[in-house]
């Protein structure tokens, strides 16, 4: 049976996700092209919906209906009246402060995996983006997974590790000085945890690798030089050209990952130039 829709799906590059084209997030969206749009999503890990103009208010209402929104405990970067949205920018204002997190996720990670409820996924408006540079990089963590030797794949069966932001806060800087100090409190709210290092995404039944070297840091139950060196080979698998996938943002741009099949990494541009975007991130479950 061929069902209708208002919008075209396409894939985005030989290895995975997909764009969206002919859809107004603006306009009401049926149950049914609702549900569409989410498993296409969620099959293909990355998904671009091209063309939005998308006030704050509407990306809030979109993301919501994946899930309840997270607020990042970076508070200085939320924007006003609307907690849910973390700017990310490196625009400032007359007297010099920053109005968001310019130094978002310079690193591979998976969004908050330093959570007990990490992000199911990340949604990124471009409002701004600049002509060259500024890419977001993703690998597939899925077929990272599945290509794994079967030797590497029983050495990691059933072992979890350990994800933390405070750790790894200071390490991540890409400038050093442009990224505000952690508070106590905000330290405090962010302990350790301990995920599967292979998760299943519950909307597809898929597994993949659930380890990014911006958070894991340690193997549980492993010894420490072991554990560096098992979390070192598997990052050097994922990062195989061939499990990569390159996003060059278009004006206006809406772009949509799954965190529990993906990692990315924001990459550097000039920044004589103004790179402004909304994100929002839907609160997933534990991982299993
Ligand atoms: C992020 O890690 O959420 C930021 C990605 C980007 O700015 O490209």
């Amino acid at each position: 049976m061929t069902v209708k829709t208002k919008f075209d799906i396409r894939p985005l590059s030989d290895g995975f996700g997909i764009e969206v084209l002919g859809l107004d997030l603006r306009e009401p969206l049926s149950a049914q092209d609702f549900e569409i749009l989410r498993r296409a999503w969620f099959e293909n890990a990355v998904m671009v919906i091209r063309d939005q103009d998308l006030p704050p208010a509407d990306q809030v209402a979109f993301s919501r209906r994946f899930g309840d929104l997270q607020i990042h405990v970076l508070a200085q970067f939320q924007l006003p009246d609307h907690p849910e949205v973390l700017l990310l920018s490196n625009e400032k204002r007359a007297d010099g402060t920053a109005v968001g997190f310019e130094d978002a996720g310079r690193y591979w990670h998976s969004d908050l995996s330093y959570m007990d409820h990490p992000s199911l996924g990340t949604m990124l408006y471009a409002v701004r983006i600049p002509p060259a540079g500024g890419d977001t990089l993703f690998v597939d963590m899925y077929r990272a997974f599945e290509s794994l030797p079967p030797a590497t794949k029983a050495r990691i069966e059933g072992r979890h590790a350990f994800h933390s932001y405070v750790r790894n806060y200071v390490r991540n800087e890409s400038k050093p000085g442009i990224r505000p100090q952690l508070t106590d409190e905000q330290k405090a709210r962010l302990p350790d945890v301990r995920h599967p290092i292979v998760r299943t995404n519950e909307d597809t039944g898929r597994r993949a690798l659930y380890i990014n070297p911006g958070f894991t840091f340690r193997i549980d139950s492993v010894e420490e030089a072991e554990s560096d060196a098992l979390l070192a080979e598997l990052f050097a698998h994922c990062l195989k050209p061939e499990l990569l996938y390159t996003h060059a943002w278009k004006p206006r741009d809406y772009l949509c990952w799954d965190n529990r099949g993906t990692m990315h990494h924001a990459t550097l541009y000039d920044p004589k130039y103004i790179r402004h975007m909304h994100r929002t991130t839907i609160k997933g479950p534990s991982p299993v």
